[in-house]
């Protein structure tokens, strides 16, 4: 079982990169960082000239995918966004590569300054990885808002990797 972290962050080495980093090590994980990618928000036309379709397959390897993002604005950063908008490229003109998303495990790694997230800020991941078939294993959250250290977050880090690991396990 291979596991993915796929980082969106405006800042490759800050909080979330953090947590991610953390984590891969645990679960044995490869990152893919979308600031080392190209790529263009969604279009009706499907043209496009940028590095999502190579992404994808790669990623498409893999049995669980974990996404990493910042809340911004109790929202997804906008890598993110735009990453998650393009997973529509794979239902719609693609389908047999969407369809292999199904039964794939997700999680979600985020942090924010506030303590706790409000529930939308979850809810937008979990309603996709339902949508797309995928088994979502939960979020781990983790605030900097207090000038919190990762040290103060690995106990849930390492329960979240847990999840992950037993997944393998399983699989
Ligand atoms: C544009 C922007 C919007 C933010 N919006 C929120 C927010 O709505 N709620 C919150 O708790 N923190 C918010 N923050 C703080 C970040 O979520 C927090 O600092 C996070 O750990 C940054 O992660 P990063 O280093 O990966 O960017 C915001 C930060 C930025 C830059």
């Amino acid at each position: 079982m291979k596991t993915a972290i796929i980082l969106g962050s405006s800042r490759s080495n800050g909080n979330t990169a953090k947590l991610v980093d953390y984590v891969s090590r645990r679960v044995n994980a490869d990152v893919y960082d979308l600031n080392q990618y190209r790529i263009e928000p969604f279009n009706y036309d499907n043209r496009y000239q940028d590095d999502f379709g190579s992404l994808a397959e790669q990623l498409l390897e893999y049995d669980n995918l974990v996404l990493a993002s910042p809340m911004y604005w109790y929202s997804a950063s906008a890598q993110m966004k735009v990453f998650l908008d393009r997973i529509s490229d794979l239902l719609d003109f693609e389908k047999g590569k969407g369809r292999q998303l199904r039964g794939k495990s997700a999680g979600l790694l985020a942090s924010g300054n506030d303590s706790t997230p409000p529930e939308c800020f979850e809810q937008m991941f979990e309603l996709t990885f339902k949508y797309l078939g995928m088994n979502y294993l939960g979020m781990s959250y983790a605030s900097f808002g207090q000038s919190e250290t990762l040290s103060q977050h690995t106990l849930a880090l390492d329960e979240f990797a847990y999840q992950f690991q037993s997944a393998a396990k399983q699989g």
